[in-house]
């Protein structure tokens, strides 16, 4: 790199290379400071440059955060635990890092291999509809990116996630981990089955739309449980559906709205 001599001399210069991020300047800066304090100060506070744009970045994105969360609570959802989570939890670390500056919109967004992270008001009425508390059993099939579960894992409950493409299931984990979600229980499989060994459930959450109702995860439903699920063809109607198990464990269903999602699919093998 070629450090102009002439504005060695000038500390905001100095500054500005350090702000750039050229850490190899540190090196020298003894030597082009000339053990001036003055210079030295300004020059160390130039090298916070990098992290400062790293913090005005994580709040640019917390206002939007917040901004979005707004939109969602002024079209209905209510449940403070949802709000907050969804206020907590950062998606813009849950899209591809090109459509990351897209990641507050109302919208779904791409993933990878077909697939969505889905819209955020989708997420806050699907999560509210389960009345979600802390410690309660979550089911979640179709773990995407891990957005939805870590927002109920936020509000406390104990999630366990199932995604079908091996790809997706291995970075919604690392994803998971880095973001200190590590709680979460993921699992690579069809989620048509279920998880058996962990059944049963307060709660089951489908996020890729079903042909019908799998029969398995009414059966992992507890009593008094509820499980969302959209179910309909991909390119037809599809309808989020409330199934309630009551304590003697019938059911009753309830159409929620309209919706559309990617389609839930059969083992991949
Ligand atoms: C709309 S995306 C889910 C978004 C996700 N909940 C999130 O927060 O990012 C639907 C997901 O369901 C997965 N999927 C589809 N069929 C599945 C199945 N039978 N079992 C498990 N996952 C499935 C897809 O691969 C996709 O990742």
């Amino acid at each position: 790199m070629v450090v102009h001599k002439q504005l060695v001399d000038c500390p905001a210069y100095l500054g500005l290379l350090l702000a750039c991020g050229k850490p190899h300047i540190s090196r020298i800066m003894p030597v082009l400071t000339h053990g001036s304090p003055v210079l030295l100060c300004i020059a160390v506070l130039g090298g916070m440059g990098p992290l400062a744009a790293q913090d005005a970045e994580e709040s640019r994105y917390r206002e939007q955060r917040l901004a979005m969360v707004d939109l969602i609570a002024s079209r209905g959802v209510k449940d403070s635990a949802t709000l907050a989570a969804m206020r907590a939890v950062p998606r813009h670390e849950y899209v591809p890092t090109d459509s990351r500056r897209l990641a507050y919109g109302d919208h779904p967004l791409p993933i990878g291999h077909g697939q969505t992270i889905s819209q955020p008001y989708i997420v806050a009425f699907m999560t509210e509809i389960l009345q979600p508390f802390p410690g309660m059993k979550v089911l979640e099939v179709g773990t995407g990116s891990g957005y939805q579960a870590s927002v109920l894992a936020q509000i406390g409950a104990d999630v366990y996630t199932i995604e079908i493409f091996e790809v997706l299931a291995t970075s919604a984990r690392e994803r998971l981990t880095r973001l200190g979600f590590d709680q979460i229980q993921t699992r690579h499989a069809d989620g048509h089955f279920g998880w058996l060994e962990a059944a049963p459930f307060d709660a089951v959450i489908v996020t890729a739309a079903a042909g019908f109702i799998p029969p398995a995860l009414v059966e992992q439903l507890k009593p008094g449980g509820r499980m969302v699920i959209p179910v309909g063809s991909v390119h037809g109607i599809q309808n989020l559906i409330l199934v309630l198990k009551d304590e003697s464990g019938d059911l009753r269903t309830r159409n929620l709205l309209p919706v559309r999602f990617v389609p839930m699919l059969s083992d991949l093998r």
